[in-house]
């Protein structure tokens, strides 16, 4: 069997989660890790294996010539590191969600990466979670009867989180595309920050298959009271004719269908979700066959959506999908949100949105 050269742009929180996953897995050789931080390169290298360590990502990839080039930096950097990694001749990049800050930088990357054939792969990778599993599964087996909604619920800010409930949301309900989406937002707080967002926004979107999407994302979603961690107080699931199923992020999943109620355990986990995450590179590379779960032509559906969602915004009215033109949506947000300050669905989220 093959084993795989990567290097690893971006030694933070989620650098090191990916570069631990890698180190792990024999299927992969960590032959090289960046950041701009040369401190974090040096504390973090020998937990890895001794990597080659640098502090520019060009010049790295052009020394190590890997086969995968991942990359795990801020959303403010993506298609510079797409660029480099499509010139290090890696057969696959793998990179953090969200897939771009806006529609015209999300889409120079589809195009620089079909251009270049490069597989590509975007970290949505709760859905390894045994909770998340097992409501898919359940969705999957026809157990809800015909699906009618899938939904996905987070208090976190949009560029944070939307990415990961559009993506699972779209799982849940395979067999429709998205066609057209409406939303509205409040509060501009969060749009200054690194993942610059509306402090609120809420949308629908219309499969079609006929089912419904219905996203709620910011200081205004619903408490999920079931889980105490702020962050992780997402709500994702299905409902159809024969019941509902639906996973909380930190707190488990819970399903009614015609054979009775039934819940169970489960919470993310990054030291869970990362090595199938990471197998699945691997998998993919080795036979063209077996795609990875998260491959960025899925990411990008989910990517769409999300964009189009801020245009509705912006522009009023429904949006129709695929964007076939690119646009700086996050301008054109700044321009359009009220001044007046978000309301908020409990207490608790002033601490998260005080501006
Ligand atoms: N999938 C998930 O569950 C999940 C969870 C958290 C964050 N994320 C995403 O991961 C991404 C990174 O977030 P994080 O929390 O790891 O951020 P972080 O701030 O901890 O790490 C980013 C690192 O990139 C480095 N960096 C910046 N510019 C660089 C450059 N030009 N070359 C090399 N290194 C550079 C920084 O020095 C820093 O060490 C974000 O897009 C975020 O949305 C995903």
């Amino acid at each position: 069997m093959e084993t795989y050269k990567v290097i690893v742009v971006g030694m933070g929180k989620r650098g090191t989660h990916h570069a631990a996953a890698f180190h792990a897995n024999p299927r992969f050789k960590l032959a090289g890790i960046c950041d701009i931080d040369r401190a974090r390169l040096e504390a973090a290298a020998p937990k890895l294996g001794d990597p080659q360590i640098s502090t520019d990502a060009r010049a790295l990839a052009a020394a190590v010539k890997p086969d995968i080039f991942c990359f795990c930096t801020l959303p403010n950097l993506r298609s510079d590191l797409i660029q480099v990694g499509i010139e290090s001749g890696a057969k696959l990049i793998a990179f953090e969600k969200p897939v771009a800050l806006t529609s015209a930088e999300g889409l120079k990357i589809k195009q620089m990466l079909d251009a270049a054939r490069v597989k590509a792969v975007v970290s949505h990778q709760h859905r390894y979670g045994e909770h998340y599993k097992k409501v898919h599964e359940i969705i999957a087996s026809g157990a809800l009867g015909r699906l009618n909604t899938v939904y996905g619920t987070a208090t976190g800010w949009m560029m944070h989180m939307m990415s990961h409930l559009i993506d699972y949301a779209l799982w849940f309900n395979p067999a429709g595309k998205a066609e057209w989406v409406m939303a509205q937002a409040s509060g501009r707080g969060k749009m200054t920050d690194i993942h610059p967002s509306p402090d609120y926004i809420a949308g629908f979107i219309h499969f079609s298959n006929g089912v419904r999407g219905i996203v709620d994302c910011g200081a205004g979603a619903p408490d999920v009271p079931e889980v105490p961690y702020w962050w992780r107080k997402c709500r994702i699931g299905a409902q159809g004719t024969d019941g509902f199923a639906e996973v909380m992020t930190g707190g488990g999943w819970r399903a009614v269908t015609k054979s009775g109620s039934f819940a169970g355990h489960g919470s993310m986990n990054y030291d869970l979700d990362m090595p199938p995450y990471i197998q699945e590179m691997a998998d993919w590379l080795d036979n063209d066959k077996n795609p990875h779960a998260c491959n960025f032509d899925s990411a990008y559906e989910g990517f769409q959506v999300m964009m189009a969602l801020c245009r509705s915004v912006v522009e009023g009215g429904q949006i129709a999908l695929p964007l076939t033109q690119g646009m700086d949506e996050l301008a054109a947000l700044k321009e359009k949100l009220s001044q007046r300050k978000v309301l908020f669905s409990m207490p608790e989220n002033a601490k998260e949105y005080p501006g």
